[in-house]
């Protein structure tokens, strides 16, 4: 079994990674036989992963749980499923001493996140991601929340989780695009803080597309290592947390203009391609750093152009809702270097124009 600590003072916790069997004792000793609520959604437990948790729980002697499943989706990610979740805690009989367990991808994981924050003005919740994507990013860093019809994410708390554990053999299940998704969180971290495990990505891209388990538990530990230490400096995103969200200000602008039909991952991807092209037209990278990023990403099969169509002043208005946008304009991460990024404000619109248009 992998683990690691993020370090929060008392409020630091484990992200262990290997079969449920091995860290199931852990996640016992954290519930301490306390009512909880296990949230996930159809597709993982049609996939038989919350039956697998559920028995291996009962199997243990702990039985004084509840699971609630909700239909899956980006669409769902908002207020009225956090009520549902509430709701359903208050039906399992949860007080301020339970606790809650988000089993699925990053969307269960936000929502249950925050209901927990909100719950009873907050109780406990633990994360088992099952997808990659939550795996290397959302289950990590305490970040909860849902999305407005507005823009995403929009409603939300800081609130840490109690442990984070991943079963490997979930991944098995997930399908290819869902793998795709999590690579642009994991080639971001080689971007912004890692040019070591930038090479590794880029030497490995068989592995990576053969979907080679052992490689994969590889780079998910090397990716939460970096969310932990960033985390760990910067909880609340006071300044240098920002750079988890490269790719992310035109990410999150082209999957609203999707009607989040386009994947967070692919958005990102292209996110991260636009990011590059303005950092090369600000004379703030070489267009080698452009070019290597973006050869990584299309060997990833990752999205490296913006959808047909794209009205690129419309990107820029969907940009201006960010949140990480003070009176100063918008702000974006832009790389310098691979393996180093840097937090602008009052990106210069007519560049971003520019930049957007060449990643048309
Ligand atoms: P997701 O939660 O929608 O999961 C993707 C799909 O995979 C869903 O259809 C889900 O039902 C299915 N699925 C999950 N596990 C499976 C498995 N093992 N086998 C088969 N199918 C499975 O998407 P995601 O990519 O995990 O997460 C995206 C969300 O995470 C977005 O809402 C994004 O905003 C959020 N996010 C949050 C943070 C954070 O710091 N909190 C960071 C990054 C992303
Ligand atoms: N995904 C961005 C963050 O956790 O800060």
């Amino acid at each position: 079994m992998n683990s690691l600590t993020v370090e929060l003072g008392d409020r630091s916790y484990p992200i262990v990674l290997g079969d449920t069997a091995e860290w199931l004792d852990l996640l016992l000793k954290k519930l301490a036989n306390r009512p909880a609520l296990i949230v996930t959604d159809e597709n993982v437990d049609n996939a038989g992963h919350l039956e697998k948790l559920e028995k291996s729980l009962s199997a243990n002697g702990y039985n004084n749980f509840q699971s609630f499943i909700l239909p899956p989706g980006e669409e769902h990610k908002n207020l009225a499923t956090v009520e549902l979740i509430a709701k359903a805690a208050v039906a399992a009989g949860l007080d301020r001493k339970s606790c809650m367990i988000a089993l699925s991808g990053g969307v269960v994981g936000d929502l249950t996140g925050f209901a927990a924050a909100i719950y009873m003005r907050g109780i406990e919740f633990i994360q088992l991601p099952t997808t990659l994507l939550a795996a290397v990013d959302s289950s990590v860093g305490g970040k909860t929340g849902a999305d407005l019809a507005e823009g995403k994410n929009l409603i939300g708390a800081f609130h840490q989780p109690q442990m984070v554990a991943l079963d490997m053999q979930t991944l098995t299940t997930l399908p290819e695009a869902e793998y795709r998704n999590g690579l642009a969180e994991v080639v971001k971290y080689g971007m912004i803080m890692d040019k070591d495990f930038f090479d590794l990505l880029a030497a490995n891209t068989g592995k990576l597309n053969s979907f080679d388990l052992d490689f994969y538990a590889k780079i998910i530990i090397r990716s939460c290592e970096c969310k932990a230490e960033v985390v760990a400096g910067d909880e609340r995103e006071q300044g240098r947390r920002a750079i988890l969200n490269y790719g992310h200000t035109v990410g999150h602008a082209v999957e609203k203009l999707s009607n989040f039909n386009l994947p967070h991952g692919k958005a990102v991807a292209i996110g991260m391609a636009a990011a590059a092209k303005l950092a090369v037209l600000m004379n703030l990278c070489d267009a080698k750093v452009e070019t290597l990023q973006n050869q990584l990403l299309a060997d990833l099969k990752l999205p490296i152009r913006l959808p047909e169509n794209s009205n690129t002043d419309c990107i820029v208005q969907a940009m201006k809702s960010d949140k990480k946008n003070t009176s100063g304009g918008i702000t974006m991460v832009l790389p310098v270097a691979i393996g180093e990024v840097k937090i602008v404000k009052g990106v210069n619109e007519e560049l971003l124009k520019a930049a957007l248009k060449g990643v048309l």
